[in-house]
């Protein structure tokens, strides 16, 4: 009778099972020239007649197939394991030496190369953006340190001459010590030229200040109206006197968050300037104070109906030290514009320089405090 493919050859070879039920045990197999022992299942049905049946089947392929897959699961194991290794290898290698291409930059700037940068690959990984935010950084103290460098030497060239001037004075004065009337007028003048020394310095340190915003707890809620006529109420006496006529325009309730101190320092400088180079021809003139809301943006604005400012000197004005040549013979340092675009940019703001036709605009623009809801 043929047998079907995988069912008992033969007998079992240990022993003839006697309970019924499912059983595991060992055939004997022809092989290649002698009988193997096979792994087997089966069931054993007992029959009437007290004849029993068994149902087998050789296992032998099975068993081999889960070894062969025990060993493949070993060996992709074994390749896994490998090439994690070869790769985690190669990709700290990678890493440190990237590390290390930001710490020799490091180095080099430390020892003071500041233009060196760290090399971007353009891969745009988080490697490549720490070399472009390191390299934003090392622009930025590049340019502030020219920036310093630019004013400490300006400050050292514009202090120099009155220096110089208040040494050859005082010199005078020893000079000649029975003149006493010659000695007092050289002191007085000496004075004077120490006085506005301090002036300057004290510019300086106000622009310093309103750059670094080392008054960031003095913050508060101020009424640009209420602020621009107080402001306005203290330069009224010298506009009466030099022929001008000063007005305010405002609109009420234009509330920006600020530095009371520094904003007014801003508009008196603005104001200054109104009186010293906004008379017009004829002498004298107007100078309106005017503010307003402009799209949510609360605005300030300084105009007189001088000269104006030239549109290709609007930017180079707001450098520190800065004076255009008309202005030269008045007194002054060319730092008022720089104090007042600091101040702006301290509260958010803008300042720009306009035409009005004739004479000159300033208009300062903060955001602006929305009215508490009633
Ligand atoms: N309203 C204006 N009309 C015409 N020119 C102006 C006006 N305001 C400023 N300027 C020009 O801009 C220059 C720079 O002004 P800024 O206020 O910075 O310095 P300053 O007035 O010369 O000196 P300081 O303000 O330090 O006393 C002035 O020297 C002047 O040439
Ligand atoms: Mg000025």
């Amino acid at each position: 009778m043929p047998r079907s493919p995988g069912s008992p050859s033969s007998t079992p070879s240990a022993g003839t099972p006697t309970a019924s039920g499912s059983l595991s045990f060992q055939i004997e197999v022809p092989g290649k020239g002698r009988e193997e022992s096979h792994p087997a299942r089966g069931k054993l049905f007992a029959i009437p007649d007290g004849y029993r049946l068994l149902v087998g089947r050789d296992i032998s392929d099975a068993a081999a197939f889960r070894d062969r897959v025990k060993t493949t699961l070993v060996w992709s194991g074994l390749l896994a394991l490998a090439l994690g290794l070869v790769g985690g290898t190669v990709m700290s290698r990678n890493m440190l030496r990237r590390v290390e291409e930001v710490n020799r930059t490091a180095e080099r700037v430390i020892a003071g190369n500041l233009s060196d940068r760290v090399p971007r690959l353009g891969t745009a990984d988080e490697f490549d953006q720490l070399a472009a935010n390191l390299n934003s950084m090392l622009d930025q103290i590049e340019r502030l340190m020219a920036g310093m460098r630019e004013v400490t030497d300006n400050v050292a060239h514009d202090l120099k001459t009155p220096l110089a001037r208040l040494r050859a004075r005082l010199e005078l004065a020893l000079l000649a010590p029975a003149d006493r009337a010659a000695q007092s007028e050289a002191i007085r003048t000496a004075i004077e030229e120490a006085d506005r020394m301090l002036a300057t310095f004290n510019a300086l340190l106000s622009i310093a200040e309103a750059e670094s915003g080392a008054r960031a707890d003095t913050a508060e809620s101020l009424d640009l109206a209420e602020l621009a006529g107080a402001v306005a109420e203290l330069y009224e006496p010298v506009a009466e006197e030099k022929g001008f006529a000063m007005r305010l325009e405002d609109v009420p309730g234009v509330v920006i968050r600020g530095d009371r101190h520094l904003l007014s320092q801003a508009l008196a400088n603005l104001l200054d300037n109104a009186l010293k180079y906004g008379a017009s021809l004829a002498g004298g003139g107007e100078i309106v104070v005017a503010v307003s809301r402009e799209n949510g943006r609360a605005v300030l604005e300084v105009r007189d109906r001088g000269p104006g400012i030239p549109e290709r000197e609007r930017e180079a004005v707001f450098d520190r030290f800065v004076r255009l040549e008309p202005s030269r013979s008045t007194p002054g340092n060319g730092l008022g514009l720089s104090l007042v675009r600091a101040v702006a940019h301290r509260h958010n703001g803008t300042v720009i320089l306009a035409d009005n036709r004739p004479g000159l605009k300033v208009r300062l623009e903060f955001p602006e405090i929305p009215e508490p809801a009633e």
